[in-house]
């Protein structure tokens, strides 16, 4: 870390025109952010009531890196203990889904659906400024999607279905994730008008957001937003039982 911080300091000229995130990809992770990984992966274990038998049992303080041999744990191939995927989808995995997952900086792809999660989607995870790919469907997920999520900008795909998620579709998703190319938000309980704002997603392909009726008081209403109709790249839009 020290020598990189030295080639940084000698390199500042040309340094001052690179973005910080880039510095950091010149810099390798210190062993403050790989604890501060394992930390993070406690944290989310102890939300659990239960993780369906003994599948995280090896989930342990024993640091030095090991959280990267955790069942359901991957990490990076250049930043070797930096958590890059998170992993556990169909786990019997129930209890909440920690804030501390935000903390997963190097996180591109998290898959915990087919579970039986409840409580909310934490808008921390909007802080995952890598994140590539978010899979939470078949849970029992509640609240409404945290607007914090629109900052997700390299989100490829993002799917919700199948929860209890209520409140209307935030306009920070069609404002914020320029690399969004499925959304799957159908099978919840969402009100409201869907928002112009999601024609604003230049990568959109498939936008799913049928059977928003939890109850009978709710669904999406409203008319279909004129400029859905003139988005080229999808290919898929589903509507129905609204
Ligand atoms: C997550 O990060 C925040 C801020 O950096 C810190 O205060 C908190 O203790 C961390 N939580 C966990 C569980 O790592
Ligand atoms: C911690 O995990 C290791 C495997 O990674 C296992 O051998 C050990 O028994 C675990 N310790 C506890 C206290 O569960
Ligand atoms: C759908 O929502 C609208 C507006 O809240 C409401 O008037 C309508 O009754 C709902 N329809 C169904 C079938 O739930
Ligand atoms: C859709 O595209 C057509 C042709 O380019 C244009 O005339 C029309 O104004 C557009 N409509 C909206 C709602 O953007």
């Amino acid at each position: 870390m020290a020598g990189c911080m030295a080639r940084s300091r000698a390199l500042q000229p040309i340094m001052l025109l690179i973005t910080s995130s880039l510095l950091l990809l010149l810099c390798p992770a210190s062993s403050n952010d790989a604890a501060a990984d394992e930390l993070a992966l406690l944290s989310f274990r102890s939300s659990l009531l239960s993780d369906g038998g003994s599948l995280l049992a090896s989930w342990n303080t024993s640091g030095n890196g090991q959280h990267c041999t955790w069942p359901g744990v991957v990490c990076g191939r250049r930043h070797p203990d930096r958590v890059v995927k998170l992993w556990l989808p169909s786990s019997d995995l129930s209890g909440t889904i920690s804030p501390s997952l935000g903390n997963l900086s190097f996180l591109r792809k998290l898959d915990l659906s087919g579970n039986h999660l409840s409580g909310e989607i934490p808008p921390e995870l909007g802080r995952l400024s890598r994140l590539r790919w978010m899979d939470l469907s078949d849970n029992s997920l509640q609240g409404s999607i945290p607007a914090a999520i629109g900052a997700c900008t390299y989100l490829t795909g993002m799917d919700l279905t199948s929860n209890r998620l209520r409140g209307t579709i935030p306009l920070q998703i069609g404002a914020g994730m320029k690399n969004l190319a499925h959304l799957y938000l159908g099978e919840n309980g969402l009100s409201g008008e869907i928002p112009a704002s999601l024609a604003e997603l230049p990568s959109i392909q498939l936008l799913s957001i049928r059977n928003n009726r939890l109850s009978d008081s709710n669904n999406l209403s409203g008319l279909i937003p004129d400029p859905i109709w003139n988005i080229s790249s999808l290919t898929v839009f589903v509507v129905q039982y609204n």
